[in-house]
This record gives C-alpha cells, structure tokens and sequence, in this order.
C-alpha cells in the first residue's frame, strides 16, 4: 500500500546530500539533514543558502519561499534527530563500509515503517538492502547533478522491495516536482549506462587527438543539442566519481567500454578532479575557464 511520507531525513550534506535536502524542504517536507562533523555541516547548509539567495537573485524563487524552505530544513550531527522520518535518503561518500555504518547508526532510532533510500550511482541496491534490517523497505532514489535543476529522480527497486514501496517513492518524487523513471538493480541503472560509455569515448577521442578540448565539447553541444559538452560534464560531476563509477560498472559487466582510459586514471591521480579542485580538463582559477590541453602530453 502507497504510504504518504512527511518528514524526510538525510544523510551526508556534501554536494547531492544539500541539494536533495534542499528539494525536500523547498517542496514542502520538513527536513532533517545529518553530517558527521560541524565544519561539514556548516558547509552544506551554506551551500543551500546561497542555492536558494542564487534563486531569489535570478527571480526564480520567491524571497518568502526561500525564507519557509529554510525554515522547514534542519541540520543536526546526531542520529536521533532522524527517528521521526518516514524516508531518509542516504548520500554519503560512495563507500559501502562508510553507508553501512550510517545505516547500522540510523536503524538504531529510526521508526521501523520508514523507508530507507540510497542515492548511489554505482553501488548495488540489493547488497545495501541487506546490509539493513529493513530490506523490504530499501531502494535507490538517484538524483542528478544539479540537483535543484535537473528534473530527472531514478527509482530503483530490489527484488525484495515491498509491494508499494516503490509507488511511494515514485510519488514522493513527484512531489519534489521531478520526473521519476524506474529501473531495476543493474549497475548505472539507465543514465549512467548510457552516459558513462560516452564520456569515457570522449577521452578516448582525445587521447587519439581526434579533437581538442574545447572543440569536442563544441560539437557535441552544437551537433547533438546537449546543454554542456563531455568534458564540461566531466569537470562537473567530477573525473574522480565519474572514474570511480566506471571502475565499478567495469567490474560488473567486464566490457571495454567501461572500462576508464588512462588519461583518466593520470589525472585522477595528478588531483585534477575537475570544478571543485580548480583543474580537469578545464582550469577554473580565471573566468572564463580555459581548456588544460596539456593533458594529453604528461
Ligand atoms: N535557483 C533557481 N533556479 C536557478 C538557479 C537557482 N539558484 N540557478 C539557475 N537557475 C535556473 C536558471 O534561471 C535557468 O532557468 P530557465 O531555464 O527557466 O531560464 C535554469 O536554472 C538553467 O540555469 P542557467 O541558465 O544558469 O544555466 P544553464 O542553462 O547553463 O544550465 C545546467 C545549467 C542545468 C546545469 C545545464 O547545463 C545542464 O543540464 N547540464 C547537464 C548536467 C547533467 O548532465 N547532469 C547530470 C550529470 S550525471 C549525474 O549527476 C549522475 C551521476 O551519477 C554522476
């Protein structure tokens, strides 16, 4: 049976744990977001903040609704603060062990009819299930990077998910004003089985010297009509999370087009993590951000 959800809980206030936590009070669910430690905490919730004032500026958000979203989204250290939730929405580091602390923490308070969701992107749903005690009641809800304005939520099921369950997820998505699509348990669910083969051809294309930088991601913005090219994505997602999921999609289906280049494992190693380091494929320390096309020559 379709359960309604009020309260929402969060896990982990990093750049997808503040802007789900974001959606969820903006849409009107109180909410309740948890970080491990106070300078974490602060930063995320700064990260709303100036989301929600970005909003206010550009006229996409009325100053009242921005002033009600903060005031229904709370930030807390402590586990406790969470026992009232009927969804509490994980989005931690991409680390089984680290998730399956925080769940074992969560559990301890959290009422028994919640559900519990897992943002990951590459993790596989069915082994977090039952890593709780609740496996009936768990499954992914993958958002995308921005979370504020990208439409699309995955709901992912298990075979063990309830009946119901995923209906009440769907709708709470719904909720949130995104567009969910459904998918089962398999590595990438839909988005990332598409995407990741891509943009890892695009550093291929470049390693071949097929194209520069600035003139792969111009045409396949221009050519194709996508809103940024692969290497804009790539900086902005990030080149280690988006290696970090190849390598994981790479070991489930043993196919070469998952497998990351090696101009990737470089940079990943050499700290080019893309926006948030200053330096991907494009370095960010002017504006605007100018094409790193040395890369190809370390
Ligand atoms: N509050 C409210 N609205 C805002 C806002 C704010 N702070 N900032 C911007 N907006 C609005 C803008 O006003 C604009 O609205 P209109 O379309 O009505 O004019 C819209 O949001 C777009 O903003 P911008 O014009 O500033 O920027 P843009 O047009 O360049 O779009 C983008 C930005 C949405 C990020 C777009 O470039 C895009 O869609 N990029 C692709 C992103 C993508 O593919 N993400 C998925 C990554 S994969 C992933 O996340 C999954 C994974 O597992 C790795």
């Amino acid at each position: 049976m379709q359960k309604q959800i009020k309260k929402v809980g969060v896990l982990g206030c990093g750049l997808m744990g503040s802007g789900i936590a974001q959606v969820a009070a903006q849409s009107g669910h109180p909410t309740v977001v948890l970080e491990v430690s106070r300078p974490a905490l602060d930063a995320g919730l700064k990260r709303i903040e100036a989301f929600l004032a970005g909003g206010v500026a550009k006229g996409k958000v009325k100053p009242e609704d921005a002033r009600d979203t903060q005031a229904r989204l709370s930030g807390t250290l402590e586990y406790a603060d969470l026992a009232e939730c009927d969804l509490v929405i994980e989005a931690v580091v991409e680390n089984l062990a680290a998730k399956r602390e925080a769940f074992g923490r969560l559990e301890a308070r959290l009422n028994p009819a919640a559900i519990l969701a897992s943002n990951t992107s590459s993790l596989c749903i069915t082994e977090m299930a039952g890593a709780t005690s609740r496996p009936g009641k768990f499954v992914g809800l993958h958002f995308f990077n921005p979370v504020p304005l990208m439409k699309l939520v995955e709901v992912v099921r298990t075979v063990r998910t309830e009946p119901g369950v995923e209906e009440t997820v769907l709708a709470f998505a719904r909720s949130l004003g995104k567009t969910p699509v459904r998918a089962v348990d398999r590595t990438g669910f839909i988005v990332n089985r598409l995407l990741v083969p891509y943009i890892l051809d695009a550093i291929r294309a470049l390693e071949e010297g097929v194209g520069t930088i600035a003139d792969i991601d111009q045409g396949m913005k221009l050519g194709c009509g996508y809103p940024m090219g692969p290497f804009t994505l790539l900086d902005l997602v990030g080149i280690d999370t988006t290696y970090f999921i190849a390598n994981i999609m790479f070991e489930e289906f043993r196919e070469p087009r998952f497998a990351p280049p090696p101009l990737m494992k470089r940079m990943v190693l050499a700290g080019y993590h893309g926006r948030k380091s200053g330096r991907g494929f494009y370095d960010y320390s002017a504006e605007p951000p100018t094409p790193n096309d040395s890369l190809t020559r370390g």
